[in-house]
């Protein structure tokens, strides 16, 4: 198998944490703005855990400071993508580097933001994302500007940042607004916290996808729930093993929880920082693990089902993960 041609779809990249070490450091040099301490003397992102890794991500973000950065940075960030085969993409975007919250300056980023994504040759969708250790009053502000601009590629509320700060109930009233809004909903939960986070989102966030959610193995209940329910995993095996969630791809639960039929995806998270991109995950996948290409169309069919677009869209990219 050629691994970069297989056509490929991501439901789950961090615009921010896609930004190639060079694009940052350029950025950096225009602005004048210091890197010390972000790369190391090979040029990669440094961190050594996942509470440092969060710091790096918004250290490298301080250059990024206009509509023209943020759209330089989806240009940059989508023909990296349509490299590796990805024809549909879902980037998770914080508005809060984006104006903090102002929703005239918002409408400006998101302006740059959407004419380079259409522009480029892959389809993409974008998905506003409140920073969970920014806290839930931060969250609502979050949650206001993008339901206040839901509509065109914004078809998503999301959550990262870390997991172990506040409980998912504090959130309740962020997603609610989103909910409201029309949009989609998804939220880290089950990475570096257990079973419980994943229950405790699903429950007060009431989302569809769960990012990461791999966490959820340690208790069948829940593997049961997510089952059930329908709920969809966007899976990152090579994040998980860079933050050392997992050891590597035979100690990783992805294919134990398709096995359980939970319904899984594959995506790179934050590939410069994890060292990979969706080329390695697939090859890794085929070698550790032995999937085959119907494996990589049937978790493509259900990125498709899960992802945050209209159904002509959907039909149109579905089509080309039908196995022929
Ligand atoms: N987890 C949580 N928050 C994040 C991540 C992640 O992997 N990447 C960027 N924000
Ligand atoms: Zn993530």
């Amino acid at each position: 198998m050629n691994f970069s041609e297989i056509p490929k779809t991501e439901l789950h990249l961090h615009l921010e944490g896609a930004a190639p070490p060079a694009f940052i450091r350029q950025l950096a040099a225009e602005k004048g703005v210091s890197m010390d301490g972000v790369f190391d003397e090979n040029g990669t992102y440094v961190w050594g855990n996942f509470v440092e890794f969060l710091a790096t991500y918004e250290r490298a973000c301080e250059v990024l400071k206009s509509p023209e950065d943020f759209g330089r940075l989806v240009t940059a960030v989508l023909e990296e993508q349509a490299s590796h085969g990805v024809i549909y993409t879902e980037m998770f975007l914080a508005p809060d580097f984006c104006g903090g919250g102002d929703l005239v300056a918002w409408k400006e980023y998101l302006a740059a933001m959407t004419e380079a994504a259409l522009a480029s040759p892959v389809e993409a969708r974008f998905i506003p994302t409140c920073v969970r250790h920014f806290g839930p009053e931060q969250a609502r502000v979050t949650a206001r500007v993008t339901a206040e601009t839901a509509g065109g590629l914004v078809t998503g509320f999301g959550m990262g940042g870390d997991e172990s700060q506040f409980s998912a109930a504090d959130f309740a009233y962020a997603f609610d607004i989103a909910r409201e809004a029309g949009l989609g909903l998804a939220s880290h939960a089950g990475e570096v916290e257990g079973a419980d986070s994943v229950r405790e989102t699903l429950d007060h966030l009431r989302v569809s996808r769960i990012g990461h959610g791999v966490r959820a193995i340690e208790d069948p209940a829940l593997g049961k729930r997510l089952v059930d329910e329908g709920v969809v995993l966007e899976v990152c095996p090579g994040s998980n093993i860079s933050l050392g969630i997992f050891a590597d791809l035979q100690a990783h639960p992805i294919s134990a929880l398709r096995e359980a039929g939970v319904q899984v995806t594959v995506s790179t998270d934050d590939p410069p920082y994890f060292h990979t991109d969706m080329t390695a995950e697939y090859r890794g996948l085929s070698e550790s693990l032995g999937w085959t290409q119907d494996d990589f169309n049937a978790i493509n069919r259900t990125a498709m089902q899960a992802a945050f677009c209209d159904d002509v869209t959907r039909s149109k990219l579905m089509a080309k993960f039908n196995g022929a």
